[in-house]
Order: C-alpha cells, then sequence, then structure tokens
C-alpha cells in the first residue's frame, strides 16, 4: 500500500508516495543510478556484491509523484561470516529534488519493512553525516571486510534486532546467491 509521505511535525504536507518499485519502474530507476553515481559505480566493492544477483524485491520502494519517479532504494542480500545480512543501496533522489526528505522517508520505510520481514542487520558504505539520521553507525575498522578496497570510515552498519543493539556480525562481505550465473565472476559467494 502506498506510504503517504509525513513531515517531521507529523503533518502529511506532500505530494509524493512511497510505494514498492514495480517491473515498469526499472528503466527509470536504473537511469535515475546513472545520473546520480556515474559510470564509475560499476568499479565500487559494493557492486562486486551485486553482480549477477537480484536486488530484494520485497525491499525495493520508489518515491512517485503520479508517474514521476522521484527516488529510488534497494538492498542486496549479503552474507557476514555466517550470517545474513541486506547491502543498503543505491538509494538516490532526483537532483532537483533532494533536500525535501525523500531520501530519509526512503530509508525509514524500508529499514521498516526489513525488520519486520526478520533481516537482523543493514550494512553500506556510506556518508555516515547522512546514515546516522537513521540509526547507522560506524563499524570498528576491519569488524566486516568488502571485496575489495573500501574507505573504513565510511563502512556503517545497524541492527534491526532491537532500538539501538550493537551489531554484533563480523567477517568477510559475501553475496548470498547467484541469481545470474553468467554475469556472476568475481567474488566469492556464501556457503
Ligand atoms: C544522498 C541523497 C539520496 C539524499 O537524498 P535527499 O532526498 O536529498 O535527502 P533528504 O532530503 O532526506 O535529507 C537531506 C539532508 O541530508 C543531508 N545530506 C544529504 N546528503 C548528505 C551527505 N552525503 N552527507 C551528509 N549529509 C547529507 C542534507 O544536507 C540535508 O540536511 P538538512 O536536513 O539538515 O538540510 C541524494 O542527495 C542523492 O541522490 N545523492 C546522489 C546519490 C548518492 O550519493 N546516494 C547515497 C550514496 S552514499
Amino acid at each position: 500500500m502506498p506510504v503517504a509521505a509525513v513531515s517531521e511535525s507529523g503533518m502529511s504536507d506532500q505530494n509524493w508516495q512511497i510505494r514498492p518499485e514495480r517491473a515498469e519502474d526499472a528503466p527509470l530507476v536504473e537511469l535515475l543510478n546513472a545520473v546520480s553515481f556515474g559510470p564509475g559505480r560499476y568499479a565500487k566493492s559494493a557492486y562486486r556484491l551485486r553482480d549477477g544477483v537480484d536486488p530484494v524485491a520485497s525491499l525495493s520502494f520508489v518515491a512517485v509523484d503520479g508517474a514521476n519517479l522521484l527516488g529510488s532504494i534497494r538492498f542486496w542480500p549479503v552474507v557476514i561470516g555466517m550470517e545474513p545480512s541486506l547491502l543498503l543501496g543505491p538509494l538516490a533522489v532526483q537532483p532537483d529534488l533532494r533536500g525535501r526528505g525523500i531520501g530519509i522517508a526512503l530509508m525509514k520505510h524500508a529499514i521498516g519493512e526489513a525488520r519486520a520481514l526478520g533481516y537482523p542487520s543493514i550494512v553500506l558504505v556510506g556518508d555516515e553525516p547522512y546514515y546516522v539520521r537513521v540509526g547507522f553507525a560506524r563499524l570498528a575498522p576491519g569488524r566486516i571486510k568488502f571485496p575489495g578496497p573500501v574507505d573504513p570510515a565510511r563502512v556503517l552498519g545497524l541492527s534491526l534486532a532491537q532500538p539501538n543493539a550493537m551489531l554484533t556480525i563480523k567477517g568477510e562481505v559475501r553475496r548470498a546467491r547467484i541469481d545470474h550465473p553468467v554475469a556472476a565472476d568475481g567474488a566469492a559467494v556464501a556457503g
């Protein structure tokens, strides 16, 4: 069911909504990610975990205003050490609509769904000052290891077990599964 965006004051003062991503949204989501992250995005370590793997369909959401795509969030399934987890991202908002709370609203909605689905944790590589707003915290350097170089200051995690719980996961971050083996060279697979 679509979720009306609600401001900090609790008043519904926006026309846009958050709803699950549909198959027909995919080309626009890809375009938004291309505009937001550029061609260099595929070289990032996080993409080694996405090669050949579909995003978690039940955690892919879009912010829309009618037929217009305003923002998008997706998650990829990963395994850290022996535990299942989620990799947050890409998260992107149309350049001319940033700063209106769309990014935070997409994250809050998706984090709530991930918790309801029983996922224990979420990790990401990103800007701490932004993600701290939805509860992420920097992980101790070396606690989790991505398949490739990442800035340790940008490795963040969130426990979904209970509010403010310490994140106990540690180990290598690996793909949880492969959906498209032909495209799946280059990263270790769990199990
Ligand atoms: C990052 C992004 C998703 C934020 O979306 P948004 O809808 O503009 O974010 P919100 O409106 O919910 O939040 C805006 C607030 O977060 C702050 N913020 C945004 N990006 C930030 C960042 N990278 N670091 C620190 N603060 C940030 C803004 O300054 C603003 O602060 P304010 O509320 O005090 O004015 C959007 O800027 C974007 O698509 N960027 C390009 C893609 C990208 O970098 N994605 C994140 C990957 S790490």
